[in-house]
């Protein structure tokens, strides 16, 4: 009887993103999720940085934002969430305050597959992302491509994180390469400390 079982779930994108932020946020720390959606990225960060903490949160979709508040709502969870573009994050934060950054690329899940993260404007939250960040503190990255959305996203992010420079930041990218299709992946970015 040497019939394979197929496994009943496999390790994911999302299960890398989660480890990761479990170990890099803390008690009391400001976090960004730069895609709230239906907000379980930012409860797992209610529930890291605790009532001390400061989780803040943004969407470009109303049903995004609504859905996010209630799932926070259900779980005894507060975070202040902004229906506006990531692009705009420096508004809500001061530079080298923020522990960690979460972005998943992508469109709402179970929402409007019309509506996704572009190029232009992801780019534009990185680098806001990277002024905000601490020395020591991370972008954690979720990257989704090749439906609706294309590869055009996913080339320039790759490219820009390519072009980061070393000595200041290390890029850490983690991917799938014996999975078929367009497997989604992690990218980890840390903020080093400056002489
Ligand atoms: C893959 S979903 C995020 C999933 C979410 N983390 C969750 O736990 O459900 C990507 C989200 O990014 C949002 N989005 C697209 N462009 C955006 C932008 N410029 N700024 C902020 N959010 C954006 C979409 O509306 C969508 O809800």
């Amino acid at each position: 009887m040497n019939e394979k079982k197929t496994p009943k779930r496999q390790l994911g994108v999302l299960d890398l993103a989660h480890r990761f932020l479990r170990e890099h946020v803390s008690a009391g720390d400001t976090v960004i999720d730069a895609t709230c959606g239906r907000g379980n990225d930012t409860k797992l960060l209610c529930e890291l940085t605790g009532a001390s903490g400061r989780v803040i949160g943004f969407d470009i979709q109303q049903e995004a934002i609504d859905s996010a508040a209630e799932l926070l709502r259900e779980n005894g969870y507060s975070a202040e969430l902004h229906l506006d573009s990531h692009a705009n994050m420096e508004q809500y934060a001061e530079p080298e305050t923020v522990s960690c950054i979460v972005f998943n690329f992508g469109w709402l899940p179970r929402g409007s597959h019309e509506i996704f993260t572009h190029a232009d404007s992801s780019i534009a939250a990185l680098e806001a992302g990277l002024r905000l960040l601490k020395p020591e503190g991370w972008l954690v990255l979720c990257i989704y491509y090749g439906g609706v959305n294309g590869f055009s996203e996913r080339d320039a992010l790759v490219e820009y994180l390519s072009s980061l420079e070393s000595r200041y930041y290390t890029v850490l990218q983690c991917s799938f390469p014996n999975r078929t299709g367009c497997p989604p992946f992690a990218v980890f970015v840390k903020k080093e400390i400056a002489e």
